[in-house]
């Protein structure tokens, strides 16, 4: 298997809004990364106040030749930002700096950042372009690639947005450096994922070499990163609107998105609620008789060295079980007020079903007691 860090390139195959995910190092400052962007006057590069310090001016000077103005907003940083106010910064700022139809967003950051400005992207003038430079793992594993955008609603997590592709993805394995561990064990819930998804051969891989990849080793980081991008363009391109296989790639959501809102945005970070929302779909899965206790063992085991949590918090001191169902109704993937969960049908493959509601209580009980 292949453990390099020179760039590497995966194409995500949409037709005419096709387009590459570059991975290697140093690719945030290289001008050449840039190549193939359209010309245009303006460029607006969107980060945050942790990450716009550390690699905005990288990105500027790299963008310098394209664009006649390039312009960097700041946000406030965290998932409680990713809403309506915050949204409005970035339409406020594109306004006030004359931005036209031709002006290339660049969203410099995490998760929260780029499924805002994609959003952003999506609808100041009905479209623009944008780029994305993802500088979490989570991002470059996950967020950054697909096209979803949007923000968080108060009563539901990511119920507000656009599916709308970016023009390239940008993941430079240098600015995982500087990020925190927690947030590393964040982005391997994600790699974790396509595992028992889609891929037992790199669920092995990841058993192998999770040291080396909590260790940040560049050549385990490309390989994490290309095998999960290689697995979501793939699923991505045969569904790219979640009319059905799509669906997939939430393993674990329902039960972390319940976790994430429930707990109120922030408390948990989003790969850990996907981490312990992973053991819950998974001991689901036992409970219909998918897959036997030591798939959901050897599972739980890898999610737990990778730092995530794997007992879910109490979210109500009375109806514990009723309130992670009333959370979980509130999912895009309910249909008629019945939750649909992604569940292991065999190792290495999964689909979206209904379960009894007792077996989902019973897996609340068990995981919050
Ligand atoms: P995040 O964007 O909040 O970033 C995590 C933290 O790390 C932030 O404090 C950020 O400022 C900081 N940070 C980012 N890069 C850094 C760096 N290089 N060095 C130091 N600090 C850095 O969280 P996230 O985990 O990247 O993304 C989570 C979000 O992504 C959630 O809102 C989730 O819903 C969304 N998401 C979207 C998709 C999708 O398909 N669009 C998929 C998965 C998750
Ligand atoms: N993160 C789930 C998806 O992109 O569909």
């Amino acid at each position: 298997m292949q453990a390099s860090t020179s760039p590497q390139r995966v194409d995500i195959d949409l037709g005419e809004r096709s387009y590459p995910i570059l991975i290697g190092p140093s690719l945030l400052g290289d001008a050449a990364t840039f190549a193939g962007l359209p010309a245009a006057s303006t460029a607006l590069i969107v980060s945050n106040v942790t990450v716009a310090p550390l690699y905005a001016k990288r990105l500027q000077a790299a963008l310098q030749g394209r664009f006649k103005t390039i312009h960097v907003l700041t946000l406030p940083d965290g998932e409680v930002y990713k809403d309506w106010a915050t949204l409005q910064l970035i339409f406020d700022a594109m306004l006030q700096h004359g931005c036209d139809r031709k002006t290339v967003l660049f969203a410099l950051g995490g998760g929260v950042v780029g499924d805002m400005t994609g959003f952003a992207a999506a609808s100041y003038m009905r479209g623009v372009p944008f780029v994305q430079v993802p500088t979490t793992l989570l991002a470059q594993v996950d967020s950054s690639v697909g096209g979803k955008t949007g923000i968080n609603h108060p009563l539901g997590k990511n119920m507000i947005g656009a599916f709308y592709q970016p023009l390239q993805v940008v993941c430079d394995l240098d600015v995982l450096t500087t990020l925190p561990a927690r947030e590393l064990s964040a982005g391997l819930a994600e790699i974790i994922k396509y595992g028992p998804i889609a891929d037992m051969a790199f669920l092995d891989w990841i058993e192998a070499n999770l040291d080396a990849l909590l260790a940040k080793e560049p050549a385990a980081l490309a390989h994490a990163i290309r095998r999960s991008c290689e697995i979501k363009a793939s699923v991505v391109a045969q569904d790219e609107r979640e009319s059905g296989l799509r669906a997939i790639l939430n393993f674990g959501h329902t039960f972390g998105h319940a976790i994430e809102s429930g707990l109120g945005y922030g408390e948990w970070l989003h790969g850990e609620g996907v981490g312990c929302g992973m053991v819950m779909a998974a001991q689901l899965s036992q409970r219909l008789g998918l897959v036997d206790q030591p798939f959901v063992e050897r599972l739980t085991r890898l999610i737990q060295r990778a730092g995530l949590p794997v007992r879910a918090p109490l979210l109500s001191p009375t109806d514990n079980a009723g309130r992670y169902l009333a959370l979980m109704r509130v999912d895009k993937k309910s249909e008629a007020g019945e939750i649909r969960f992604v569940l292991i049908t065999e190792p290495g493959k999964a689909a979206l079903r209904s379960a009894p509601e007792a077996l989902v209580r019973a897996v609340i009980d068990g995981c919050c007691a």
